[in-house]
């Protein structure tokens, strides 16, 4: 089949970057999306041309690597799909296609449809993790976990960490890449100790990135290609709300105690 491809080309951050049009005259249906444009790439190494420069690791759908808009869309039009499991055949003979990168000031562009998702890295680090030593496998087993709560971590961690949810969100919000993390380590008790601190690091590390705030109008959960839902949002706004709740009480407590006997005035 034949497509007409509009491809945003960008050579780098500083570049204004445009699109440009390429004819895809000879595409496989049972090609996936990111064989086709490796076909499209040989095509523009012969002419000596720059090939299109797009992320891509497992090609399985598992790692994160890949993704960006297509006709407006992230990660296409198949639903809970990500780029690089997406075939040829969901298009049709003639289709005019326009590809371009997750747009948002937190994923500055690398390169044509490659972005930086450092970003994403940073709220992790900030408390994506717990820091009681987990043992080995066998270790792990020997805690028990009801069985709905190890299906909601299990949901949470299915996150690849895609960035499709900030690049479909009006506000270029994080919320659910966040919740999803939050929710999966704050259901296990392996997560309990640091549970409400994490939430509020990984929220402000989030703000200081540049994401901006959840409105709840759901695209994220539309495209995000593991089906996060929306709930983790919530979880993550109780475990907020309590633990600002909580070092509130402690900023006061520690006041009274610092306090001189008789309120310190004659
Ligand atoms: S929540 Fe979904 S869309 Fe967002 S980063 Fe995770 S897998 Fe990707
Ligand atoms: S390349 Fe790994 S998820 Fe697409």
């Amino acid at each position: 089949m034949r497509l007409t491809l509009h491809i945003w080309r960008q050579k780098s951050a500083s570049d204004p970057g445009r699109m440009v049009k390429y004819d895809a005259p000879d595409v496989n249906p049972d090609m996936s999306f990111l064989e086709m444009l490796d076909v499209v790439n040989e095509g523009l190494t012969l002419k000596g041309d720059d090939p299109i420069a797009f992320d891509s690791d497992c090609r399985e759908g598992i790692c994160g690597t890949c993704g960006f808009m297509i006709n407006g869309v992230a990660h296409g039009p198949r639903r809970g799909t990500t780029v690089c499991q997406l075939h040829m055949r969901k298009f049709k003979e003639g289709d005019v296609l326009y590809l371009e990168p997750w747009r948002a000031r937190a994923f500055p562009v690398i390169k044509d449809l490659t972005v930086d998702r450092g970003a994403f890295d940073r709220i992790i680090a900030a408390g994506g993790y717990i820091s009681v030593p987990a043992g080995s496998a066998p270790d792990g087993n020997v805690i028990l976990v009801p069985k709905e709560n190890a299906e909601i971590a299990m949901d949470g961690a299915a996150c690849i960490g895609c960035g499709a949810c900030v690049a479909a969100c009006p506000n270029a919000s994080a919320s659910l890449f966040t919740g999803a993390k939050i929710t999966h380590l704050g259901v296990l008790p392996q997560g309990q100790p640091e549970r409400r601190e994490r939430a509020i690091r990984m929220v402000a590390q989030a703000n200081a990135e540049g994401f901006g705030y959840c409105t709840n109008i759901g695209e994220c959960e539309a495209v995000c290609p593991k089906e996060i839902r929306l709930e983790v949002i919530a979880r993550t706004n109780r475990d907020f709300i309590t633990a600002s709740w909580a070092r509130r009480e402690r900023f006061r407590n520690d006041a009274a105690i610092s306090e001189p006997l008789g309120g310190g005035r004659t």
